[in-house]
């Protein structure tokens, strides 16, 4: 059997936008999608995550180069290439002031599904999305989660082949995200959905993308599973203390496969390997077989985050906002500020 469709969900070549003002928000960024799976562009605030997404969604004109959702140009195709996504935007896209079950009626008519469906396919995603009790609230009550996971649910309706998320869950808190996400993919298990998000959370990109693309400046710098990028990192670090000089454990360790000695100082040891459980035995042993007992032994796994840091030189920020943080960022990008 052929393997059906080579068709892509997303090929971009070459892309670049400049700005009015003249800010060169991408650089000739190249990416391609998988239909089926779960990419993640992953970069620090203002790499050009959400000029790359509004182009996806044919919502901005690129300067250069070409864009295609399963292989429909977006430029030329906008209409139909409109119908495949589900978007949900980096900026708030509710109307605080009407309950959900409203919010989701007027992304029902604005999606042009037919009048008789309509209350269906709203009962079926707020059943989805956890939300049929407060469906009757003024969103405006809603916490950030339910907030978010509402926006999704408007966007799920017209049961799109290509979710694009920006910064799903920018600003939530821990337990939110995890909901948002489950929500997410329940929603890809059940229609098989290709999911493509930007994020600027290295552990969001980590755990719930098959493959992350770094974006640096307007360029994707490069693509991988979480796990290739950790090892392009330089792996997990070990440090290891014994009762007597490091030094004669040095070429013993150094002769496994996948370590690198970082430093060797008096009794400590600290190195690179490419996966700290899978050679830790041998590692283990060829300190015992030089007659040495480990004093202190730990282990920090890297992160994609470390990835990112060895093949930029930059670090992605952190920090995670409040609630009113997240409304006031994602109003202010509205604003066009
Ligand atoms: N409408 C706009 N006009 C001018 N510059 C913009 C506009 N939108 C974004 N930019 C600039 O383009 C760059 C990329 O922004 P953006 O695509 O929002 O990045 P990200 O989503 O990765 O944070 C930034 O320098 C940003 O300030
Ligand atoms: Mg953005």
């Amino acid at each position: 059997m052929f393997r059906g469709s080579i068709t892509k969900a997303i090929e971009v070549r070459e892309l670049t936008k400049v700005y009015s003002g003249g800010v060169k928000a991408l650089r000739g960024l190249s990416i391609d999608v998988e239909e089926g799976s779960i990419h993640a562009v992953l970069g620090p605030n203002g790499a050009g995550k959400t000029t790359l997404i509004r182009i996806l969604t044919t919502q901005l004109s690129p300067t250069s180069g070409s864009a295609k959702i399963f292989g429909l140009d977006v430029m030329k195709n906008a209409a139909v290439v409109r119908k495949l996504i589900g978007y949900v935007p980096q900026e708030v896209s509710l109307w605080p002031d009407l309950t959900g079950y409203e919010n989701l009626m007027i992304y029902a008519k604005i999606y042009g599904i037919e009048r008789d469906r309509r209350k269906s396919v709203i009962e079926e995603i707020l059943e989805l999305m956890e939300l049929r009790e407060a469906s009757s609230r003024l969103v405006k009550t809603y916490s950030g989660g339910m907030f978010r996971r509402l926006e999704i649910a408007c966007a799920l309706m017209v049961r799109p082949k290509l979710m694009i998320l920006d910064e799903p869950t920018i600003g939530l808190d821990p337990s939110a995200r995890r909901i948002v996400w489950e929500k997410i993919l329940e929603y890809k298990k059940e229609y098989n959905t290709t999911v493509f998000f930007a994020t600027h959370y290295m552990d969001e990109a980590e755990k719930y993308a098959n493959l992350v693309s770094l974006v640096v400046s307007g360029n994707v710098v490069e693509t991988g599973t979480p796990e290739e990028l950790k090892k392009k990192a330089g792996g997990d670090k070990v440090f290891i203390k014994i009762d007597g000089n490091a030094d004669i454990i040095e070429s013993a360790l150094s002769n496994i496969d996948g370590v690198r000695i970082l430093r060797v100082r008096g009794d400590e040891v600290e190195f690179n390997v490419s996966s700290a459980l899978a050679l830790l035995p041998q590692i283990l042993s060829s300190i015992q077989a030089k007659g040495y007992k480990i004093k202190e032994i730990r282990l920090r796994e890297a992160t994609l985050d470390d990835a990112f840091i060895a093949m930029t030189g930059k670090m992605i920020a952190e920090e995670e906002g409040n609630i009113k943080e997240l409304i006031s960022e994602r109003k202010m990008i509205r604003r066009g500020a």
